[in-house]
C-alpha cells in the first residue's frame, strides 16, 4: 500500500512555470502533494487520489513556486546614504569608485564591523526579502577581499541559511574591487585569489559559486579568464558581472567558459547574443542598479528574447548601486524600465533564477521538485508584477515545511 502524502493542498489555482511556451499556463481547481519535503503530485483535485495526512484548503487562492532572488550583496557592513547624496549632485558611480569611494568605502566598512554585527544586519534584510515570498537568495561576498573577511562574509551567509526560513546559496566574489593592498598590482591580487583565497573557500564549503566583476573600473576579460579557471579545477561554478558600464566582451568569455549567468548586460553588443544563446547560460538583469545609477543604456531585451537566451531578474541588493531589499519591485522595474512581459519577470524570478544558480531542483510546480511555494490572495499573478508593495503572500512552504 502506498504511504500516504504529508500534505495536500487543494482548491488551488497553481502556476507551475513549468512549460517555457505557456509561461502563464494555469492549473485551475488544482492540488498539490507534497512527501519528505518534494512534490509528489501536481494535478486536478479530482485526479489526486493519495491518502494525505494533512490537507490544506486553498480557497481558490494562487500556489506559485517560491520566488529566487539569484543575485544579492546583502553581507556588508556601513552605508552609502552620503555617496547617494553625491551622486545626486552628478558625480558618476565610476568617479566616486575612482575617488576611493564606492566598493571600496564598503569593503573598509565591512571589515571592521564583527561578524555577530554583519549577521544581525543582513539577517533583516533576509527577511524583507522572505516577506515577500522569496524562498531562495543568493548572497556574495566581495566586500571583504582579504582572506579573513571574505570568509567572515561568507560564514554569515551560512548562518543565515540556518537562521531564516529562505534557502541560500553562497557565491565568492573576491575579484570585486583590487584592495588598497594590491594598489596597482591587479594581477598579484589575481594570484592571491586564485591561489590561496578560493581554495581555503573550497576546502571550508563556504561558496560553491565564483563571481567577478569584469569591468573598466573591475578587472580585464583576461584577469577573469584566470579565475574562472581556477574556479573550474577546484569544481566551483562561475558566474560573473559583465558589460554593466561598458562592453568587454565578458558575457562571451563567462558562457563560453560554461558560466551559470551573465549579470548585468546592458552594454552587451547584439551580435554577441547568438554565440551566447547556444550555451546554457542566463542573462540576469538588475534593473534596481540601472534605476539607481540612472542609466540610459538599457539591456538588449528583445535580442535576447528573439535568441531564446533565458533572463533573469534579481534585485542585486547593495549598499551601493542597489539598495532595494524588494523583489517584487524590482520585478516591476524589470517591466517598466526594461520592456519584460510579466511572464517573462515571472519565469525570470522563479524558473530562470533557479536556473541561474544550478539549482534544478528548484524554481517551477513539477513532481521532484522541492516543496518551496507560496500561496497568493490575488487575481492574477499578472498583479505581482503590475502593481508595487500591494502584496504578501498568505502561506509559504520551503520543503513542504509551512514557514509563514
Ligand atoms: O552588482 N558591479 C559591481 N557590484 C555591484 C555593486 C556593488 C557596490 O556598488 O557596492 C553591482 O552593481
Ligand atoms: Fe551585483
Amino acid at each position: 500500500m502506498n504511504q500516504p502524502v504529508d500534505l495536500c493542498i487543494n482548491n488551488v489555482r497553481i502556476m507551475t512555470m513549468a512549460n517555457t511556451d505557456k509561461p502563464l499556463e494555469v492549473l485551475a481547481n488544482g492540488a498539490l502533494g507534497i512527501k519528505n519535503g518534494k512534490i509528489t503530485f501536481v494535478g486536478s483535485q479530482t485526479d489526486f487520489a493519495e491518502e494525505a495526512c494533512k490537507v490544506i484548503d486553498g480557497q481558490g487562492k494562487w500556489l506559485l513556486p517560491g520566488f529566487i532572488d539569484c543575485h544579492t550583496h546583502l553581507v556588508y557592513g556601513g552605508s552609502r546614504a552620503a555617496e547617494f547624496e553625491k551622486r545626486l549632485e552628478g558625480i558618476s558611480y565610476a568617479e566616486i569608485a575612482k575617488q576611493g569611494g564606492g566598493i571600496k568605502s564598503t569593503v573598509k566598512a565591512t571589515r571592521e564591523t564583527s561578524e555577530e554585527m554583519l549577521f544581525e544586519q543582513a539577517l533583516k534584510r533576509v527577511r524583507r526579502l522572505a516577506e515577500e515570498g522569496v524562498t531562495t537568495v543568493e548572497i556574495k561576498s566581495g566586500y571583504g577581499l582579504d582572506m579573513d573577511t571574505e570568509v567572515k562574509m561568507l560564514k554569515v551567509a551560512k548562518r543565515l541559511s540556518a537562521a531564516t526560513p529562505i534557502n541560500v546559496q553562497s557565491t565568492y566574489l573576491g575579484v570585486h574591487a583590487l584592495p588598497n593592498e594590491f594598489l596597482e598590482r591587479a594581477d598579484a591580487y589575481i594570484d592571491f585569489v586564485c591561489s590561496e583565497v578560493m581554495p581555503e573557500i573550497a576546502e571550508q564549503d563556504l561558496a560553491n559559486c565564483v563571481d567577478v566583476f569584469c569591468e573598466s573600473i573591475g578587472f580585464t576579460p583576461a584577469q577573469c579568464q584566470r579565475v574562472f579557471e581556477s574556479a573550474k579545477s577546484l569544481g566551483l561554478n562561475i558566474k560573473a558581472h559583465v558589460e554593466q558600464l561598458s562592453d568587454l566582451k565578458g558575457a562571451l568569455l563567462a558562457s563560453q567558459m560554461g558560466a551559470l549567468s551573465v549579470d548585468h548586460v546592458e552594454y552587451l553588443a547584439e551580435q554577441d547574443i547568438p554565440t551566447i544563446a547556444q550555451t546554457d547560460t542566463v542573462a540576469v538583469l538588475l534593473p534596481g542598479a540601472f534605476y539607481y545609477l540612472n542609466e540610459t543604456q538599457k539591456p538588449p531585451v528583445d535580442a535576447l528574447r528573439r535568441h531564446k537566451v533565458p533572463m533573469a531578474v534579481a534585485t542585486d541588493l547593495n549598499p551601493g548601486s542597489s539598495p532595494v531589499a524588494s523583489l517584487l519591485t524590482a520585478m516591476n522595474m524589470a517591466s517598466v524600465l526594461f520592456g519584460l512581459t510579466p511572464a517573462e519577470v515571472l519565469m525570470g524570478t522563479t524558473r530562470y533564477a533557479a536556473k541561474a544558480l544550478g539549482m534544478q531542483n528548484k524554481g517551477t510546480i513539477a513532481t521532484g521538485k522541492d516543496a518551496d511555494l507560496c500561496l497568493w490572495d490575488i487575481e492574477h499573478p499578472i498583479e505581482l508584477v503590475y502593481g508595487i508593495n500591494h502584496h504578501r503572500p498568505d502561506k509559504v512552504w520551503l520543503g513542504g515545511k509551512d514557514v509563514s
